[in-house]
């Protein structure tokens, strides 16, 4: 039987949220052991150590760091979801998933994954709220709703404004620019895909949450308002996200609700639902 603090932790990608993960072990602030990290771009792996002051994670491939390590950690991309969630099934790896949208998009592996006793985490990421609607689901969930509000430059080059005949550089006011269903969300705006889709797996599935987009010239960050009603009662979370310093694309909240979600992980105290 492993100590806690001897679990192996691999990380695939090595982007914004793979680098602050890693920092976080190499700093003493997770109680795991850095074994090895995956990037389908080596140069990110030797920049991710270069970082570091006391580790020197293995540079393995995908399969390698898989069978090697005791707990690994996604932070690469919705696509490679699929690849990992199946090796990690097949050598018995609990798995952290920070492409909340290739996992929506595999439930199926989920109840594999369920049937050989694998843990599948899904951390908060860029919302906060989580805790409320996991309680709120146990008994009498009625309603979620999100409510995302960006400044119109996040949305350029989105394909579902572009077929619409919207160009975000003309929005001078606060404008919604798409109100359906959480499934419909992480199609048309893929930059909102993991949100939508943490949501959706935590509450009432992407077919029953709703989702409304605002593009607002007049806010700087990236506003996300959660309103869930049920047999509880009724809450408003309500996110204001600053950009990852490594990353203007990801939200910082989503390392650090990944790095202490590991720590939630390898200790004993658990604070929260
Ligand atoms: N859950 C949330 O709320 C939330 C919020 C923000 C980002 N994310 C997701 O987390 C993931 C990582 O985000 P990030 O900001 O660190 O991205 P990033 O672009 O900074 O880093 C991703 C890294 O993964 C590597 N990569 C891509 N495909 C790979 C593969 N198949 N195998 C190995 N490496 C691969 C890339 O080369 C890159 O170095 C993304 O999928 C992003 O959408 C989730």
């Amino acid at each position: 039987m492993l100590f806690r603090r001897e679990k192996k932790l691999g990380i695939i990608g090595c982007g914004a949220i793979g680098t602050e993960i890693a920092c976080a072990v190499d700093n003493g602030d997770i109680n795991v052991i850095l074994e090895a990290c995956c990037d389908t771009d080596k140069s990110k792996y030797h920049l991710l150590v270069s970082k570091l002051k006391k580790t020197k994670p293995a540079l393995l491939d995908m399969e390698k760091l898989i069978k090697k390590c005791d707990l690994v950690v996604e932070c690469a991309q919705k696509a490679a979801v699929t690849d990992i969630f199946k090796l990690a099934i097949k050598y018995n790896r609990d798995i952290v998933f920070l492409s909340a949208g290739g996992v929506l998009e595999n439930m199926d592996l989920v109840e594999q994954a369920r049937s050989k006793l694998i843990n599948v985490y899904v951390p908060s990421g860029a919302v906060v709220g989580i805790d409320g609607l996991d309680a709120a689901k146990y008994r009498g969930l009625k309603q979620v709703t999100l409510i995302t509000r960006k400044p119109p430059k996040a949305f350029k080059g989105v394909k579902y404004l572009e077929d619409k005949g919207i160009n975000p550089d003309e929005i001078v006011t606060e404008t919604v620019i798409f109100d359906g269903t959480a499934r419909e969300a992480v199609i048309g705006f893929p930059a909102n895909i993991n949100v939508a889709a943490t949501l959706s797996i935590a509450g009432i599935g992407p077919d029953a949450t709703r989702v409304k987009i605002i593009a607002d010239p007049f806010v700087s960050t990236n506003k996300h308002e959660l309103i869930v009603e049920g047999d509880f009662g009724r809450f408003r979370a309500i996110t204001e996200n600053f950009p990852s310093p490594n990353n203007p694309k990801t939200s910082y909240l989503t390392s650090l609700s990944a790095i202490v979600l590991i720590k939630k992980i390898v200790e004993p105290l658990h604070i929260g639902t």
